[in-house]
């Protein structure tokens, strides 16, 4: 694992969305997993700004989202397909033949879970997979739980989660309870992780999730276990990272 801990959220974002590139410029079928939330939001921007300039050439990447929630139509400003597009799919070259985000609206959810799970396989898995992390130590949907869940699965989302992306909604109510996402599986078969965090709200839970035990009541410490990971994060979030571990730090 490579910690890379950089100045800021805007320096965070830009060493992000070249690593993406570089990855795209060496397999430009590149699949990608991709994430939602506050902390990717800066790295779409400077992508779609990389593509502006012909920098990137988004035309032949397959793309798969890490989750969706359950009972958003598209439509819906906090559905992350509406995200998707908005902040990232709308600006870029994407041909939306390739574009994969589970669906949340599907009558049989089960179903639904167990064909996202197929596609990516049929891809042959994930090359390039992004990564935030929730305050609650989740990745994609993965919650805290007794195991790890393997498959692509329905979750019923911690309150932690609930309250946590309540920011985006009117009211706490509003947050939907249950959540499609992508297994601890898929995530982990990806050849290469980019895990970002930033902020000093993600700082203890980074230092649990990088240097203590790995648990499911953690589930991003899994990722302790992947031979292929990177992790970049702004000062602030490493704020909890002890001198001990300072010689997993580049700087
Ligand atoms: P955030 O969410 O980027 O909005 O902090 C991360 C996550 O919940 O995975």
């Amino acid at each position: 694992m490579r910690v890379i801990i950089e100045e800021n959220y805007e320096s965070m974002s830009k060493r992000a969305a070249s690593l993406i590139s570089a990855q795209i410029l060496l397999k430009p079928n590149s699949v990608l997993g991709l994430a939602t939330g506050s902390t990717p939001l800066r790295m779409y921007k400077e992508l779609i700004n990389m593509y502006k300039v012909g920098a990137v050439d988004f035309s032949e990447i397959i793309t798969f989202n890490l989750d969706e929630y359950v009972g958003l139509p598209m439509e819906e400003i906090n559905s992350y397909k509406h995200y998707m597009y908005d902040n990232f799919f709308r600006h870029i070259n994407i041909n939306s033949d390739n574009i994969n985000i589970p669906d949340g609206m599907a009558p049989d959810i089960e179903k639904e879970c167990s064909e996202y799970e197929a596609k990516i396989h049929a891809r042959g898995g994930i090359d390039f997979q992004v990564l935030g992390i929730g305050n609650n130590g989740h990745i994609g949907f993965n919650e805290p739980d007794l195991k790890f869940k393997a498959a692509t699965h329905l979750v019923e989302l911690d309150e932690e989660t609930i309250s946590a992306n309540s920011r985006f909604f009117n009211t706490i109510e509003d947050v939907p309870k249950q959540a499609v996402s992508m297994g601890i599986r898929a995530i982990m078969g990806a050849k290469k992780i980019l895990l970002l965090a930033s902020g000093k709200c993600k700082a203890e839970v980074v230092r649990k999730a990088l240097y203590e035990g790995i648990t499911p009541e953690v589930p991003a410490s899994i990722l302790q276990l992947h031979p292929d990971v990177t992790v970049i994060i702004d000062r602030d979030a490493a704020a909890c990272i002890g001198a001990g571990n300072i010689n997993m730090i580049n700087i």
